[in-house]
């Protein structure tokens, strides 16, 4: 270890009057098991896997690290048609007047049911990775797509998201921008938006999304116990408006309330809105604008979720923000791993988490950090790679050219 301060920032939460009331409301053991009913009925549809990387544990000193691998669920590259494609649904089993009832998949992709919906317009904003889900569940369920996205959005993300036959607009400014727009949008032309952050007024499709994606952590936990493991001891989780974080940390919680995994809640640091939030006094989500400039597309994002912001405020143990070359370095170690361990292909905001967490074990300054997580030999480590290659250039110039190098002072010390 050297003498450098560590360029990570963190708060610690410490949750003294522990709150289950939201994770168990939205994440429910029960939550997950129609969710995942529902996407297992998907043709094509398929468990992703839970790899181990017991050398790079090993290098660590700790009992295991697990990566759920998102990198090629249902062929979209990344864990966001889990929450897209169960909004859809839920919204259609509404329109259809059958909430209340089962309906399957291949009821909705029916004549009858067709007939009865006539043709919808899906409307979404996203960064890339959500609005390629909307795009494909629009698709198969046979009906419209329009998609925001901002100005810097990649090529490949928009090409990704027209080849499922959605209309894409590029909007000025960042992804907040284009959430803002296409909530005025659609009001007028009266499309239905499926939005993964919510906003004062529109919960119900934004808590779907969330609840979608407790099918990964249903798949995690059969995956765990198949391992003889009842559960991971410390959980990373990356962050953009919080979605992802609350479904996964809400789910834990739910199940398993004070004896739940600490859960670390990871953020760029040009983007961490969340982190801003724990800072504040009243612990209200705070909004951060600018041009949230980050490698991190899927993580870009300014303003936290406030649907999503109730769980984490509660369940989270930290929030840490990270630099890009965090996230340069965690695509790195999953695409040369050590002998014997998988490879992973894992794109900027996939591998942050694994980048954050070399950074906390080795780092000079992370010492309080390391304190309070306690990571040790009997620890399992969960990350979810939430996505693959989806911007082939970008991944290309980390991988290959070497692009966001982590700065000499910061190299690991693997003698240490
Ligand atoms: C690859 C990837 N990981 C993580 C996230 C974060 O999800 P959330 O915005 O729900 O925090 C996103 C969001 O788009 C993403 O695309």
């Amino acid at each position: 270890m050297n003498n450098i301060h560590t360029d990570l920032k963190w708060v610690l939460n410490n949750c003294e009057n522990p709150n289950y009331s939201e994770a168990e409301e939205y994440f429910s053991p029960d939550v997950a098991r129609k969710a995942r009913k529902f996407h297992r009925q998907i043709p094509g549809f398929k468990m992703s896997p839970l790899l181990s990387l017991p050398n790079l544990a090993q290098m660590f000193d700790v009992g295991g690290i697990w990566v759920k691998d998102e990198a090629n669920r249902l062929q979209i590259n990344s864990f966001k048609i889990l929450g897209g494609s169960y909004a859809v649904y839920k919204y259609l089993k509404n329109k259809l007047g059958l909430d209340k009832e089962e309906l399957t998949y291949q009821e909705l992709t029916s004549q009858n049911a067709k007939k009865k919906l006539g043709k919808i317009t899906f409307a979404t904003a996203t960064d890339g990775n959500h609005g390629r889900g909307i795009a494909w569940a629009a698709q198969k369920l046979g009906h419209d797509c329009v998609v925001y996205v901002h100005e810097k959005t990649a090529r490949a993300r928009i090409d990704a998201i027209k080849s499922y036959g959605a209309q894409v607009k590029i909007i000025p400014g960042n992804y907040d921008d284009a959430v803002n727009q296409i909530s005025k949008d659609a009001q007028i032309n009266n499309w239905a938006v499926i939005s993964d952050t919510s906003w004062e007024g529109y919960t119900q499709i934004p808590l779907w999304i969330m609840q979608g994606y407790t099918t990964m952590m249903s798949e995690i936990q059969e995956q765990f116990a198949a391992q003889g493991l009842t559960k991971p001891t410390h959980v990373f989780v990356q962050a953009g408006v919080g979605a992802l974080a609350a479904s996964v940390i809400g789910f834990y919680h739910a199940l398993f309330r004070e004896n739940a995994p600490k859960c670390v809640v990871v953020e760029p640091e040009n983007a961490a809105c969340l982190y801003e939030s724990i800072l504040e006094a009243n612990k209200n989500p705070v909004k951060i604008s600018g041009k949230l400039d980050t490698i991190m597309a899927g993580l870009a994002c300014g303003e936290p979720s406030p649907l999503a912001w109730k769980t984490l405020k509660n369940n989270a143990c930290c929030f840490l923000t990270c630099p890009d070359y965090v996230a340069a370095k965690g695509m790195r170690i999953y695409a040369t791993p050590l002998q014997g361990d998988p490879f992973i292909v894992s794109g900027e905001s996939g591998a942050v988490t694994l980048g954050a967490m070399v950074s906390i074990l080795r780092e000079n300054g992370a010492e309080e950090l390391r304190d309070f997580l306690k990571i040790n030999r009997d620890s399992h480590l969960l990350f979810v790679n939430t996505e693959g290659n989806t911007d082939p250039v970008h991944f290309r110039e980390i991988i290959w050219e070497g692009a966001n190098p982590v700065p000499k002072q910061f190299w690991t010390d693997y003698n240490d």
